[in-house]
């Protein structure tokens, strides 16, 4: 049966049942196997015209049906930011020799493979060397959604082609940022501490300087458009109303998209947004006119002592897991002293389920993480139980009172506070 130029899903599905069903006759009838992710599976196919016509049909159909059931923006994301680490992966076990290490009856936990990507973009009419959007491409005029990319492939991207001479040269480069892949990639020879966020500070390569911090703050508040990322989890994980006319110190809030949707739905609390100087332009910009008393900013290096005394809570979304143990201590530690004995710190972070429990496309996001944190910074993602070791390490006082997780969602809200 031949596709249409444009298949809806079920198009797709029926494509998908017709050609499995003819796949699994044509090698009963040659007496092959099926094949399967166990590890007696066969390694190929039977070399055969209709069995290689049957299942190129099942796996182009399965590659569209992907892309359509993700839909456009979501497709860009995972191609911006997983795809890349597939690649990456597959050449750091091969490298390192890890197929050979792991013993054929002994287990694996490597099982995504990658897929390329095509419509985006299609032809007006066939041979009219025309071009003309497909609702991919058209998703992809975001310019939130562009910075995503732009970052996730031009900085990451990049980064991750030297993963394997990172590990060879650094080790896990005892947790400094200075001796990772993006920094073989984009600063090699500067002082282990230097990091991405220092490069992003200092860059002025390739355009106007400060042009790829601006990029990365764009792309951080486009995160939350992706399902289990929205604003409403943050929104929902705590009792926000119960800080009434309160601070909440926002630290490395970026461009103040966090703080505006704290702002916007308690019309109560105040944020203070503290990040790089470099950022306050971009977030004077973005601000809602009817906000500029409500959410400030602060120039704020979060090495150095809290300057904001006393507020009711002090926010870390997703920063801690850019830093090794050493420095989210070091982090963490710099909020004490300005804390009263009823401040909360609020942890908005990856919270790593246990293995199989939510849905694959939710684990690959989380594995994905967890690889972007090793390849850009040498830090990880965290267990519950892990963030629990980890501020009590950084103060014996400090306890994990409450995680909110998002249903079927990996990113949680973490309420720090003392005993
Ligand atoms: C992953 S982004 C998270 C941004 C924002 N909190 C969010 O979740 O969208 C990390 C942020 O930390 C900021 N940052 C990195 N190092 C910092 C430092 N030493 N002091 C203050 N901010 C820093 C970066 O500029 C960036 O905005």
């Amino acid at each position: 049966m031949a596709m249409s130029a444009n298949p809806l899903l079920k198009d797709l599905a029926e494509s998908i049942n017709a050609n499995v069903a003819a796949l699994t006759t044509q090698l009963s009838k040659l007496d092959h196997a099926e094949p399967t992710f166990s590890n007696d599976g066969a390694p190929d196919y039977p070399q055969d015209p209709e069995v290689q016509r049957s299942r190129m049909a099942v796996a182009s159909a399965a590659l569209d049906l992907y892309h359509l059931s993700l839909g456009p923006s979501l497709f860009l994301r995972t191609q911006s930011f997983a795809a890349k680490f597939d690649t990456m992966v597959l050449e750091v076990l091969n490298e390192f020799k890890v197929f050979d290490a792991v013993p054929l009856d002994g287990s694996t936990s490597y099982s995504d493979i990658a897929t390329m990507s095509n419509r985006i973009f299609a032809e007006k009419e066939p041979n009219s060397g025309r071009v003309i959007h497909t609702a991919t491409s058209a998703a992809a005029r975001s310019p939130r959604l562009q910075a995503w990319i732009g970052h996730n492939l031009n900085d990451m991207g990049k980064a991750c082609a030297h993963m394997v001479d990172s590990l060879r040269i650094f080790g896990d480069g005892d947790g400094e940022p200075g001796r990772t892949a993006v920094a073989l990639s984009m600063f090699p020879g500067r002082d282990p501490n230097y990091g991405f966020y220092s490069f992003l500070e200092d860059d002025d390569q390739g355009g106007e300087k400060g042009w790829r911090m601006k990029r990365f703050g764009e792309a951080m508040s486009f995160v939350p458009s992706g399902e289990g990322l929205e604003f409403k989890y943050i929104l929902d994980g705590l009792d926000w109303g119960a800080f009434g006319e309160g601070v909440i110190v926002d630290v490395g809030g970026s461009i103040g998209h966090v703080s505006v949707a704290v702002a916007s739905k308690f019309p109560s609390i105040k944020c203070i947004v503290q990040d790089f100087a470099a950022l306050e332009p971009r977030f004077k910009e973005s601000l809602p006119a009817n906000m500029g008393d409500r959410v400030t900013f602060q120039a704020h290096d979060f090495f150095n002592e809290q300057p904001v005394k006393g507020a009711n809570a002090y926010l870390f979304k997703h920063i801690f897991h850019n830093w090794s143990d050493k420095y989210r201590i070091r982090i963490l530690r710099n909020i004490i002293p300005a804390m009263k004995k009823e401040s909360s710190i609020v942890i908005v972070d990856t919270v790593v389920p246990p293995r199989g429990v939510v849905i694959t496309v939710e684990e690959r996001l989380v594995l994905g993480m967890d690889i972007q944190m090793a390849v850009a910074f040498n830090a990880k993602e965290r267990s519950g139980q892990e963030w629990a070791t980890l501020v009590k390490q950084a103060d014996e006082r400090l306890v994990v009172k409450n995680i909110t997780m998002p249903p079927d969602g990996v990113f949680g809200v973490v309420e720090v506070g003392f005993q």
